[in-house]
């Protein structure tokens, strides 16, 4: 799946990276930058050894432009650079929505470059537990942070930024929930974000689909779920209860879901707690022309689908965190 609309020019191929994203970074740059050209050429604008300049970046911004590129062979420079900066973040005193910012956007970086390498190797998995350590940090200072992260720009991205989502609602519910070991909270905060990795696979963007699903379209994104558990199970140091969350996360309490139609705590427990959040996260982005819901709304259509969900964890769920953002 092409998440990132790269463009192969000149034997480089051009990644795109967001101007509002460059923008976060502090000092230098580390890559070099490039402008794409309407003849479809690619001028190089930022040199590594070049500072960050945010006058320059705002005006391309003033322009209309939303993207600088880099070339493929850069990514890991620029994911590192990307959260050198947000490892940064404890300079920012007082900023907690700033805070949260950066840390939502190396997350989102994190999960894309597993989604376009379609690989967790142990650099790409080393990126994706400091994102959930972040993550894990900050909503643990304290219950309204989540609200910080909920501001998602979907233009493109959207699996990333939705496994993000899923990712932040796993780690909250999962507290309120009395969890308080970091190691769990890696295993469910990664499970979260790796759990729609098998989409990576598909030929198609369901997500853009605003029709139902042919036969054969929904008979191949049934099968997200055991290709994500494949991929994951190339990394042998990731947790099993990882792959589990990734294998399960579309089984149902009442039997009723893929790919194996288990069956109540059958289902591991982390997963019943992703499950949960991943459909909420759904609800609330915006999606196949349908608007972003409100929390009762998507609290609502939660219970309406009786029998697919931990009703213990839904009530839950719904009791510690419904009037937050009410
Ligand atoms: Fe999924």
């Amino acid at each position: 799946m092409n998440l990132v609309s790269p463009h192969r020019v000149g034997g480089y191929l051009y990644l795109k990276a967001k101007i509002t994203n460059l923008s976060l970074i502090r000092g230098l740059i580390g890559l070099p930058l490039f402008l794409r050209m309407t003849h479809g050429k690619f001028l190089q604008v930022f040199h590594e050894t070049d500072k960050i300049d945010k006058e320059r970046l705002n005006q391309y911004s003033l322009r209309g432009l939303y993207y600088l590129y880099y070339r493929s062979e850069d990514r890991e420079k620029y994911i590192e650079t990307f959260l050198r900066s947000t490892l940064s973040i404890a300079d920012i005193k007082d900023i907690e929505f700033e805070k949260s910012r950066l840390v939502k956007e190396a997350a989102i970086r994190s999960v894309e470059q597993v989604f376009e390498t379609q690989e967790i190797d142990s650099q790409n998995l080393s990126w994706l537990t400091l994102s959930v350590n972040h993550l894990t940090r900050i909503l643990t200072e304290k219950n309204s942070a989540l609200l910080e992260f909920l501001d998602f720009e979907l233009d493109e991205g959207y699996l990333s930024q939705q496994a993000v989502l899923t990712a932040v609602f796993s780690l909250a519910i999962s507290r309120s929930m009395g969890v308080d070991q970091p190691k769990s909270f890696q295993v469910i905060g990664l499970g979260a974000l790796l759990h729609d990795i098998g989409m990576s696979r598909l030929n198609f963007s369901p997500h853009l689909i605003e029709r139902q699903l042919y036969p054969d379209e929904w008979e191949e994104v049934q099968g997200h779920p055991k290709e994500g558990a494949e991929i994951a199970s190339q990394n042998p140091f990731l947790h099993k209860e990882v792959i589990q969350i990734i294998e399960q996360h579309h089984e149902r309490f009442d039997g009723e879901g893929y790919p194996l139609k288990l069956k109540g705590t059958e289902i591991g427990l982390a997963t019943r707690v992703v499950s949960i959040a991943d459909s909420f996260a759904a609800l609330i982005l915006p999606r196949g022309g349908r608007s972003r819901m409100k929390w009762g709304e998507a609290f609502d259509v939660l219970f309406q689908d009786v029998g697919k969900f931990d009703p213990k964890i839904l009530k839950h769920f719904e009791k510690k965190f419904k009037k937050l953002n009410s």
